[in-house]
């Protein structure tokens, strides 16, 4: 029988979920449906019921209903409530709504299984203190990193965000404008800030970034981010956008869903096409 699924955002036409879902059930032989749902702020918990009473099986959020649909949720995975946000919808066997967050899972697969990091003793640098670096932190801190920095504009958003997971790590903080010549440099520099979404840059000093500097935007485009741009210049030669992320953390949300392992790589080497 046809599985139902959908994502929800606001905007959501440029959603490349859809077509991403439709890959991994063609690889297992599956039919299923994935739709594009528009809603607002105001109609979202009714949306979602509308869906799952209508047979919908599971479904993706994204921006700006991440936290709207953690807050939504009857049970919450650890990575759902660590990142106070939730991607991944679907009803258990009684019936109660459950959140689940694969945006971090997602990037540590990119990284590790697809980029070949260990970061294990890796000095790591995160720009940027909003949601997109909430959902990261706690996988990225199970990896047990030498140093975990967040370096942000606005340093009071950092030091909230680090001592939210005082529990778990010590992270350091710093403002963007007043980075510590003592800050280790990084292994990995990570942009989860959204200036490359409006073309700008997230910092202006890249002193910190090395020829061996990985540097990874969560953002993605076809052209390489004004981020990729900027580390290239500075002299990194290993520079990615966040598209493996987002396959990834697709994949993770199918499996939740249907339990079935998806192959990622046919889809991240074909992203030209997925996006054309
Ligand atoms: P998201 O949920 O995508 O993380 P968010 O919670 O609005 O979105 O957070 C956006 C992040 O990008 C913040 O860390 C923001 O910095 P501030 O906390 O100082 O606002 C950062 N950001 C956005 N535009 C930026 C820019 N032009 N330069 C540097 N940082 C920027």
């Amino acid at each position: 029988m046809s599985k139902k699924f959908a994502v929800f955002g606001n905007p959501i036409k440029q959603s490349l979920s859809p077509p991403i879902h439709q890959k991994f059930a063609q690889q297992l032989n599956l039919t299923i449906s994935y739709e594009r749902l528009l809603s607002d702020k105001k109609n979202f918990a009714a949306d979602i019921e509308d869906f799952f009473s209508s047979g919908g099986d599971g479904c993706n959020v994204t921006a700006p209903f991440k936290e709207q649909a953690y807050a939504l949720c009857d049970k919450l995975t650890e990575s759902a409530t660590r990142a106070q946000a939730v991607n991944t919808l679907y009803k258990n066997d009684s019936g109660k709504l459950c959140g689940h967050n694969t945006d971090g899972i997602g990037l540590l697969k990119d990284l590790t299984d697809n980029l070949g990091l260990n970061l294990g003793s890796a000095n790591i640098i995160i720009l940027g203190a909003g949601g997109a670096t909430r959902g990261i932190l706690q996988p990225l801190i199970e990896q047990n990193p030498s140093s975990l920095a967040i370096i942000n504009r606005t340093l009071a958003k950092a030091q909230i965000l680090a001592a939210e997971f005082a529990d778990i790590f010590d992270i350091t903080t710093a403002g963007t404008d007043s980075i510590p010549d003592d800050m280790p440099q990084p292994d990995l520099l990570l942009n989860a800030t959204s200036a490359s979404l409006e073309g700008r840059l997230p910092i202006s000093d890249t002193s910190i970034i090395t020829k061996n500097t990985c540097c990874y935007d969560l953002s993605y485009a076809a052209e390489p981010t004004s981020f990729m741009a900027l580390c290239r210049k500075a002299g990194s030669v290993s520079n990615h956008d966040g598209r493996g992320m987002l396959v990834e953390q697709a994949a993770q949300a199918f499996t939740t869903w249907t339990s079935q392992e998806v192959d990622t790589g046919e889809l991240i080497n074909g992203f030209e096409d997925l996006m054309s």
